[in-house]
């Protein structure tokens, strides 16, 4: 049997990233050992504020050759706005990935686990569990546009949304493919070609285009408005929703809103064609109000974990990660302060760690 070998770099970042990093590191560990397959890590001390105020720069001017070709990146959080504005320390580190290695999938899982508190009344466990996958490079976020007649009476500002055959249809491409391996096989898509009548009509061209080379899979549509309203409303219908860069940022962060605490929600950032790493890191920021003083849940960071094996091919390893994370989510003694319970980081990540080995 070949080695199943994984070179992953490994960056913490600011806050609690230093804290929930080691423990989903722990996790990692016990699943490889479990599963019979090695992970090389190789931790970079840099994309943080201290790196900054020592340097400069977020990150060395080399930092891809420092990173090299790893399989993917784990990634804490960035951010310590006491030290550098967030928009300095967010574009000189994490927004740099994304957008080199063109990470042009940004995919969050949505679903409510049990003992996890759910901010929507009457729902429980099984009745939330969707994917949201936004457009990363393009779109509404694109630097077309201007500035003109600046202080004058005329002053005017333009931003241009782009969307490209190509970044379009990659980005439905992986939400069908996503939706075909579900039993639902259902994508939902986000538009609003009432209002903005030249680029979403366009949009929504490409997604039934798209649909029609996947016969197995079904596919509606709903305008962003109404969408955002059904998200609350009706969490129970969607499986895979997929939106531009400006839809899907809104959806990713209110759709794992929806399913409770921001504390265990993971992210990808995923270029699916493996040209370039790709990089898991949890939805949450540094926490600098909680940093320091192990109260972070570390589920967040663990899921992403999850999420790494499975887009590396380990699946069973990413399965057995999700129904530890489960178990412990359950049992209140072993669940983190903001889900209710009186764990501290370590407890949590040690108790996920254990059930693996
Ligand atoms: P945040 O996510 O760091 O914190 C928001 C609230 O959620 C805080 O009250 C925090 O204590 C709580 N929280 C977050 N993660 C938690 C966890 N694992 N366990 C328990 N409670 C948790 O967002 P905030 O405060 O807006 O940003 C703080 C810094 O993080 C800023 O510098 C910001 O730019 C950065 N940030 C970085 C992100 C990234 O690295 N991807 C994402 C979001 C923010
Ligand atoms: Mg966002």
């Amino acid at each position: 049997m070949t080695q199943r070998i994984y070179d992953i770099a490994v960056i913490a970042g600011d806050g609690i990233g230093k804290e929930v990093m080691p423990e989903g590191i722990r996790v990692l560990e016990a699943s490889a050992r479990r599963h019979g397959f090695t992970l090389r890590q190789k931790w970079h001390d840099f994309a943080h504020c201290d790196y900054y105020a020592r340097r400069g720069r977020m990150m060395p001017e080399n930092w891809k050759e420092e990173i090299g070709k790893p399989a993917a990146i784990f990634f804490g959080a960035v951010g310590w706005p006491d030290i550098v504005p967030d928009h300095i320390s967010l574009w000189g580190s994490l927004l740099q990935f994304r957008r080199e290695y063109d990470q042009y999938v940004n995919l969050r899982p949505v679903k409510l686990m049990e003992g996890v508190p759910c901010p929507l009344a009457g729902r429980k466990p099984g009745d939330i569990d969707f994917w949201v996958i936004r457009e990363n490079t393009e779109g509404e976020y694109s630097a077309i546009g201007g500035r003109m007649f600046e202080g004058t009476e005329r002053e005017m500002v333009m931003q241009e949304t782009v969307m490209t055959r190509k970044g379009v249809d990659r980005i439905l491409k992986f939400a069908f493919d996503l939706a075909r391996t579900r039993p639902r096989k259902l994508v939902t898509s986000a538009t609003k070609s009432n209002g903005i009548a030249i680029t979403m009509p366009y949009w929504d061209e490409r997604v039934a285009e798209m649909a029609s080379s996947y016969p197995d899979v079904s596919w509606n549509k709903f305008h962003i408005d109404i969408l955002t309203a059904n998200f609350v409303l009706k969490p129970q219908i969607f499986d895979v929703v997929v939106g531009s860069n400006l839809f899907g940022d809104i959806l990713s962060d209110l759709g794992p809103a929806c399913a409770g605490t921001i504390g265990i929600a993971p992210s990808g950032n995923i270029n699916p064609e493996g040209e370039h790493p790709s990089l898991f890191e949890p939805v949450h920021g540094s926490a600098p109000d909680i940093a320091g003083q192990n109260l972070a849940n570390p589920i967040g960071q663990i899921w992403s974990a999850a999420m790494m094996l499975d887009h590396l091919g380990e699946k069973q390893a990413a399965a057995d990660i999700m129904r530890a994370i489960e178990m412990v989510l359950k049992e209140p003694s072993l669940r983190t302060r903001d889900l209710g319970g009186s764990a501290d980081t370590q407890t949590c990540g040690k108790a996920i760690a254990v059930l693996l080995s």
